[in-house]
């Protein structure tokens, strides 16, 4: 090897050597750097460990029951009276007679009695509203209802009157006093062939048995007050909030997978232009009419008191038991607190 390579090759040592010292001083920075981290994280769990917690406490304000008034609200809707149910033609999912709904009618005054007094501790109850949204009777309205009710219309209805006197009277009571029933009609006690949009209410029957038992409650010194709407809806305004009465039998369709939502949403929105036009906003729809109970925002639909029936059965419609919404308004939220009061208990009712 000559000198000169000698040389080179000294300096390409030379060269590695000092390459290899950069990167080894750049390590050791960066492991110091770790160490030093870790060192702080160490710590820091170390005194967070042994740091004792102070959380804050949290307190329920105790309420005083003369706080927070509130109204109970009952919807009565879909009793269908009257109308027969066999439970053999429908998979032994429901029943249905003049006795089985007195058993039902019976259970759901006392529960708009007990319910309330059980679940609504520390409200101050300033009475009850009872919204009835149609179909109390089965009515004549198809040749199988006509053929197969317990009764003819006329007779059922005076049966009826009497036993809801005998829930108005026993609300009353319990009440204090302090009840007021709002009704509108349904389709089923119509007593024309076709629905008719002129007359709908009057030539119904159920407006004439509203239309007696508030006679009759106020011939018997009741303090229950009765309104029959004479038009297809109702406004009742309640501590300030429009409640819209209708039955719910002109939001047509709803057989989709989407069920009711469809009508129930296109009809809202249809009734909210009128109400605003006629400077009545709705602050709440309560409906009838499909037999299911729903609680959407600004809509109620509240179940019925038949339950399921061969109707129901025949379109595959999902089987939903006899029930009744029930909630409570209060002045500062409107309706909060909703539940439906059940009444289908097949081991009271025989069958
Ligand atoms: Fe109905």
């Amino acid at each position: 090897m000559s000198l000169e390579e000698d040389l080179r090759q000294e300096e390409r040592i030379q060269a590695e050597i000092e390459s290899q010292t950069r990167y080894l001083r750049h390590e050791v920075q960066t492991l110091t750097a770790e160490g030093k981290e870790l060192r702080k994280l160490l710590g820091f769990f170390q005194e967070a460990k042994g740091r004792k917690l102070a959380p804050p406490r949290w307190e329920i304000t105790p309420q005083k029951a003369s706080g927070h008034p509130g109204l109970v609200v009952a919807q009565f809707t879909d009793a269908h009276f009257d109308e027969v149910v066999e439970p053999q033609e429908i998979f032994d999912l429901n029943a249905y007679n003049r006795e089985i709904a007195l058993i039902r009618f019976r259970r759901w005054t006392e529960k708009v009695v007990t319910v309330p007094r059980d679940y609504f501790a520390g409200v101050q109850i300033e009475g009850l509203v009872i919204l009835s949204t149609g179909d109390v009777l089965s009515g004549d309205i198809h040749a199988e209802l006509k053929e197969s009710n317990e009764d003819a219309l006329l007779a059922s209805l005076l049966f009826w009157v009497e036993q809801i006197l005998a829930s108005m009277e026993l609300l009353g009571t319990e009440y204090g006093g302090r009840v007021s029933v709002h009704a509108v009609v349904g389709n089923h006690g119509r007593t024309t062939i076709k629905p008719v949009f002129k007359g709908r209410a009057h030539s119904n029957v159920e407006w004439l048995l509203w239309s007696v038992v508030r006679d009759r409650l106020a011939d018997r010194k009741s303090n229950v007050r009765v309104e029959v709407s004479d038009s297809m809806d109702l406004n009742v305004p309640l501590y300030g909030r429009n409640h819209l009465l209708t039955h719910g039998d002109q939001f047509k369709g709803g057989s989709g997978i989407s069920g009711s939502f469809a009508p129930l949403a296109l009809g809202t929105h249809r009734k909210g232009q009128r109400q605003a036009v006629a400077q009545m906003p709705m602050d709440l729809m309560v409906i009838g009419h499909l037999h299911q109970y729903l609680d959407l925002p600004g809509v109620i639909m509240g179940g019925s008191m038949k339950g399921y029936d061969e109707f129901a059965f025949g379109l595959n419609l999902r089987p939903e038991p006899a029930r009744q919404a029930l909630w409570l308004t209060t002045p500062e939220y409107g309706k909060t607190m909703t539940m439906p009061i059940l009444l289908q208990k097949r081991e009271n009712e025989g069958w």
